[in-house]
């Protein structure tokens, strides 16, 4: 298929732009680089031996320039991973969240109608269900209660996405509600470069490994967890970048997909895998519970298994082994 990937120069588009590749499809990135570098492309290209990727930089909420190439390249499908994903900063700047994210959609949403590319694989979140009432958390449980701009803004494009299906149904949706996505491709040449001092548990450990941080503060100890520290479902980038390439194939209607392992992964268990996996200690301290976090959060992801014939298989181990060959073959990111 010929397939226009937004914000393909990202963390988790530029694993999934890879993997098209690989299966054959042709790609078209657009991306206003605000969050990544067109290195990228690059290092893509190395590691496929596959030159044919056309990059655009733009930015989506620019309507006129979606349109032109939206003409020239006849695309069958968009994956949409194209926003902003700080969830403190979201605090920060919530107008900017609501007009990247809600209003990004809304322009791309409607160049992809005038020009009657009607298939869509929209990056969710499972921050949608907020503090979950049970785990493991399937699809149909409650979505709301976001805590954050950032949260709000994947529930205001779910809603979207169901207002526009119901008003047209010849749409093919699917919204994957991805849990917590780490690591990176096994290759070490593409991975997550955040900028700054990361806000995430897996890229702020690798830089304590590298020495470029002193200590991890794991926040809280006193949640209703086995440990007592925060449980989350981590997810292999590779694994769910295959994901996406299922939901395409057997796109039909609207869909919803928790993206998961199924396993929750308490802060101190991801401590002790990276440490017994790559023989480094990491440093770390027992700090107060962070404004917004929950307990505990990991995905039933039996649904996508059975439709879509998905499963994560990395374990957490090559997750950790392959953040940290990432980080320790960028110790300066891209
Ligand atoms: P990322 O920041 O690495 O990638 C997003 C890309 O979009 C970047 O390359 C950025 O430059 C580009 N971009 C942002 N705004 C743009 C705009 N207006 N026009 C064009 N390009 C724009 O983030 P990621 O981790 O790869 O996340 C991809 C998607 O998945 C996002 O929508 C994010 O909200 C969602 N998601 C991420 C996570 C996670 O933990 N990483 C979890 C759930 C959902
Ligand atoms: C994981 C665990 C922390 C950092 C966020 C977004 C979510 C989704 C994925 C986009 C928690 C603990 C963390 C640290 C720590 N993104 N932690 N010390 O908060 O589950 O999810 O990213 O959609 O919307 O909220 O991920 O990696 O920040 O935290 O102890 O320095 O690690 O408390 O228990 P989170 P995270």
């Amino acid at each position: 298929m010929n397939i226009l990937v937004t914000g393909g120069c990202g963390y988790i588009g530029s694993h999934t732009v890879l993997a098209l590749l690989e299966a054959g499809h042709k790609v078209t990135i657009i991306d206003n680089l605000c969050n990544s570098s067109r290195e990228v492309l690059e290092r893509i290209k190395n590691i496929t031996g596959i030159n044919e990727l056309t990059f655009v930089e733009m930015d989506i909420r620019d309507a006129d320039g979606l349109e032109i190439v939206f003409n020239h390249y006849k695309f069958d499908a968009v994956m949409h991973f194209a926003g902003l994903k700080s969830v403190g900063e979201s605090t920060k700047k919530p107008l900017e969240y609501y007009d990247n994210n809600v209003g990004g959609t809304a322009i791309l949403l409607n160049v992809m109608k005038h020009a009657n590319v009607k298939t869509l694989v929209f990056s969710s979140s499972a921050t949608v269900y907020g503090d979950p009432i049970s785990v493991p958390i399937s699809e149909t449980a409650p979505t709301g209660g976001t805590t954050n701009p950032y949260g709000t803004t994947k529930l205001m494009i779910e809603q979207m996405l169901s207002d526009l299906y119901a008003s047209d149904q010849s749409w093919n949706i699917a919204r994957l509600r991805y849990f917590n996505p780490v690591g990176a491709h096994e290759s070490g040449l593409i991975g997550e470069d955040p900028g700054g001092i990361p806000n995430n548990l897996m890229p702020y450990i690798t830089q304590v490994a590298s020495g470029k941080l002193d200590e991890l503060s794991v926040y809280g100890d006193d949640y209703d967890t086995a440990d007592g520290s925060g449980v989350r479902d981590y997810i292999h980038v590779v694994d769910l970048a295959a994901g996406h390439l299922k939901a395409l194939d057997k796109l039909e209607g609207l869909a919803t997909y928790n993206l998961g392992t199924g396993k929750g992964y308490s802060v101190l268990d991801v401590i002790k895998a990276f440490e017994d996996v790559n023989d480094i200690k990491i440093s770390y301290k027992i700090a107060p519970r962070r404004e917004g976090d929950i307990a505990s959060c990991y995905a039933d992801p039996t649904l996508a298994e059975s439709e879509l014939g998905w499963k994560a298989n990395k374990d957490i181990n090559q997750m950790v082994r392959d953040a940290w060959n990432w980080q320790s073959k960028n110790p300066t990111g891209y």
